[in-house]
């Protein structure tokens, strides 16, 4: 297929795009600088140049791609309004087009907000944290409209090579400082491997007629402790943890800093019993990062 990846330079974004590449897709991935042309090239996509917030540079290409998927995000204070753009923008060219667009749209865990001992299938109802509750109401807009056939994307956080959601932790781990845990050690955190995440995507991209909500978990939910003593272990770190509330956390790291804090746990059944979905990273102590 040819497919169009917003977000195809980032933490899950390059990832899908190299899963895309290695299984035959045609990936053209929107850059908005050298740095990123250079990484496309380099995993076997073609850069085209644009911003995320100027749609007009790069939606015309919804007319020559088979799917699309959105997973770039500016993390600004104009971040609802820019993915509402984009996406209303796709949709007017998806319009003029002979078959559905197929498309994927990237919300995330938080949008489940606390779940507790209950595990959030995809018929929960969703209760966002704040800062991204415009992701539901973007999803369920793209999930009504008739030119494109659209999947919306829950990942669990997000691990990987690099650390991902274990960045802050292992920094921490380094300079010998305590830990620090937002909310609870006792928090769970759905988890999944990027390139386990990757391999999700494709497959919901070649499936084209699923569409719908699907989770992405490979752990439905590993409590905070355990990573904070793995990542211990690992970097021999010996000056234990401290714990920082809610209101300390949003006050030091703004509104999104409550999404760590949230105790979730998410299954993946459904895309594991439709798309065959079955990670290969089941438990995060195996992985290198
Ligand atoms: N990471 C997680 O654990 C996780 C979990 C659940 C859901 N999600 C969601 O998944 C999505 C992707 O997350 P991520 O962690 O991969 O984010 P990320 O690493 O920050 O990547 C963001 C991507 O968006 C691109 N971008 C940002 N502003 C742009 C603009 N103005 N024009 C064009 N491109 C722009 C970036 O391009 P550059 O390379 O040019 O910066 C990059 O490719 C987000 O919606 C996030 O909320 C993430």
């Amino acid at each position: 297929m040819k497919v169009l990846i917003l977000g195809g330079t980032g933490s899950i974004g390059t990832a899908v795009t190299a899963e895309l590449v290695q299984h035959g897709h045609s990936v053209i991935g929107l850059s908005r600088s050298a740095t990123s042309d250079h990484k496309l090239r380099q995993m076997g996509a073609t850069p085209h140049r644009g911003d995320l917030r100027v749609p007009d540079q790069w939606n015309h290409l919804v007319a020559e791609v088979d799917g699309l998927i959105q997973l770039a995000t500016t993390f600004g204070t104009d971040m609802a309004q820019v993915d509402a753009d984009a996406m209303q923008a796709v949709l007017a060219q998806a319009a003029h087009r002979k078959a559905p667009l197929r498309l994927l749209y990237t919300g995330g865990c938080w949008l489940y907000g606390a779940t507790g001992d209950n595990l959030a299938s995809e018929t929960r109802p969703l209760r966002p944290i704040p800062p991204f509750a415009w992701m539901t109401q973007n999803g369920q807009e793209l999930a009504a409209a008739p030119q494109v056939s659209a999947a919306i994307v829950h990942p669990a956080m997000v691990y990987h090579q690099q650390g991902g959601v274990f960045s802050r932790f292992i920094q921490q781990a380094q300079t010998g400082a305590p830990i620090e845990v937002w909310g609870s050690i006792t928090t769970r955190w759905p988890l999944v491997h990027r390139e386990d995440l990757a391999v999700a995507y494709r497959l919901l991209l070649e499936n084209s007629d699923l569409t719908g909500t699907y989770n992405v978990a490979a752990e439905p939910g590993t409590t905070v402790a355990d990573i904070v003593a793995e990542i211990a272990q690992r970097h021999r770190h010996q000056a234990g943890y401290l714990v920082r509330n809610l209101k300390h956390v949003i006050a030091k790291h703004g509104d999104w800093a409550e999404g760590p804090t949230l105790d979730q746990q998410m299954s993946s059944d459904k895309i594991r019993d439709l798309c065959g979905w079955a990670p290969r990273h089941i438990q995060f102590q195996d992985a290198v990062f």
